[in-house]
């Protein structure tokens, strides 16, 4: 170990001094020293296959050669701008190229740093262009960490246990869960999730009041739920007979995850609005709201502002990930290795009684696991065992759902079929062994 290395160690020791509990008590706080493509390498002096990704944020895997090139070149130009006060190239170069791609007309931005940054723009621009107050979530819905996305999130009651009062005027309606719907016995499946949309209106708000629905396209932070394929063309046309803004949270599905730029266009609807960040800019901080021009004109002078947002760095980087995405095929290698990994999983959940669901979509797999001892009751400790056990053997991984009972796989979209193998196989081998 060099010198730093060993001050890093000491510090890793006393993370909990210096560190907040939310921060130093998450699993599994690996200790790392450096990435490269799929790979952590840890201060433990191993490499382990990252099928993480920075929580879906370095879809081009760590420190990709020419997303760190055009930021290197970027500091020797500008650092920081502060939009409003100036304005940069990278700003509009990447504003230009982004619209050529984003589905409909979603062709205007504002530009922030995280992904709660976009939602909150997201639901301000809502509020703001309607003059309506009220916005409905999906139960399951993860949007975020500060007070307008926390009050719409609905994927577990302890991101918002002690915050309340959280914003008013905001509704929940179940999102479809097939895998856990008590109707799950054919067609009619999760008893038409549009019809608690339609007693929404009817009992409890008046739709003429409701600015926005917002939703993930496919849940992430709720177990990675993929919605049968009429939800969400159904959710857009209930939207658009009331006047209502159909915002789509793309934080997670966004940049290639599901095999397509966007996931929307896999379910083959456009949003009014869309929140975007993670992976835009390949681990740089960055976010963006997208809308229509007339939308987006219409959110009036001093409504909104950023200091950092939009930062020429970030942007440069958002833009080489662009170019990566339109020439290094990384759209087809997402679906052909998403292929062959739902084929493996769905062989191995095949084989243990553990495993009683997989799905996703390209590189965003997730596997519900089960206890078939207690009907099929969610069992996060077993998923707790097996990312245990996959660490061991140098497999990064991270839980989902309720109640961590499934396990996410999003590996970087440019994993080679090698690597994918490897981190299956030792997945499949830790499975076996539950
Ligand atoms: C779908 C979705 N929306 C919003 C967020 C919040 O993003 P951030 O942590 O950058 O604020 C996340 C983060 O996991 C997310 O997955």
């Amino acid at each position: 170990m060099t010198d730093d290395q060993s001050a890093f160690a000491g510090r890793v020791t006393r993370m909990r001094d210096l560190l907040a509990a939310n921060l130093y008590e998450d699993w599994p706080n690996l200790p790392v020293v450096g990435g490269e493509g799929t790979y952590l390498f840890g201060l433990d002096g191993r490499r382990y296959l990252d099928f993480v990704a920075g929580f879906a944020a370095c879809n081009l895997g760590h420190r990709h050669p020419r997303v760190v090139a055009a930021a290197k070149a970027q500091m020797d130009r500008l650092i920081h701008g502060a939009i409003g006060l100036v304005v940069h190239d990278p700003i509009l170069r990447l504003s230009e190229e982004l619209g050529r791609i984003t589905p409909g007309d979603l062709n205007a931005f504002f530009w922030g740093n995280s992904g709660t940054e976009a939602v909150e723009g997201a639901l301000k621009l809502a509020r703001y262009v309607t003059g309506r107050p009220a916005i409905v979530g999906l139960i399951g819905g993860f949007h975020g960490r500060s007070f307008g996305s926390t009050s719409v999130t609905a994927s577990n009651a302890k991101y918002r246990r002690h915050y309340e009062p959280l914003l008013p005027s905001i509704y929940h309606v179940p999102f479809p869960y097939c895998f856990r719907c008590p109707h799950r016995t054919g067609p009619g499946c999760c008893g038409d999730p549009l019809a608690s949309l339609d007693r929404l209106f009817r009992y409890i708000v008046d739709p003429s009041e409701i600015a926005a629905v917002i939703v993930e396209p496919i849940l992430g932070e709720a177990g990675y739920v993929v919605p049968p394929p009429e939800f969400l063309p159904g959710l857009r046309e209930v939207c658009s007979r009331h006047g209502i803004l159909l915002i789509f949270d793309e934080i997670q599905t966004g940049f290639g995850r599901t095999g397509a730029m966007f996931a929307s266009e896999t379910f083959g609807v456009t949003p009014d609005i869309l929140a975007l960040s993670k992976s835009i800019a390949s681990g740089f901080p960055l976010s963006a709201v997208a809308a229509s021009p007339a939308l987006m004109q219409r959110w009036g002078p001093g409504s909104h502002g950023t200091t950092f947002g939009g930062n020429p760095v970030s942007c440069a980087a958002a833009i080489a990930t662009l170019e990566v995405f339109r020439e290094e095929g990384v759209l087809e290698n997402t679906r052909a290795r998403g292929e062959e990994a739902m084929v493996r999983l769905d062989e191995l959940a095949r084989r243990s009684p553990f495993i009683g669901d997989v799905r996703g979509k390209g590189l965003m797999i997730g596997l519900e696991f089960v206890d078939p001892a207690a009907d099929g009751a969610p069992n996060g400790v077993a998923v707790r065992s097996v990312l245990e056990g996959c660490l061991r053997r140098g497999l990064l991984l991270y839980p989902a759902g309720q109640s961590g009972h499934v396990l996410r796989l999003t590996p970087p979209l440019t994993v080679s079929r090698g690597e994918l193998d490897e981190g299956l196989s030792i997945l499949s081998e830790v499975v076996a062994a539950l």
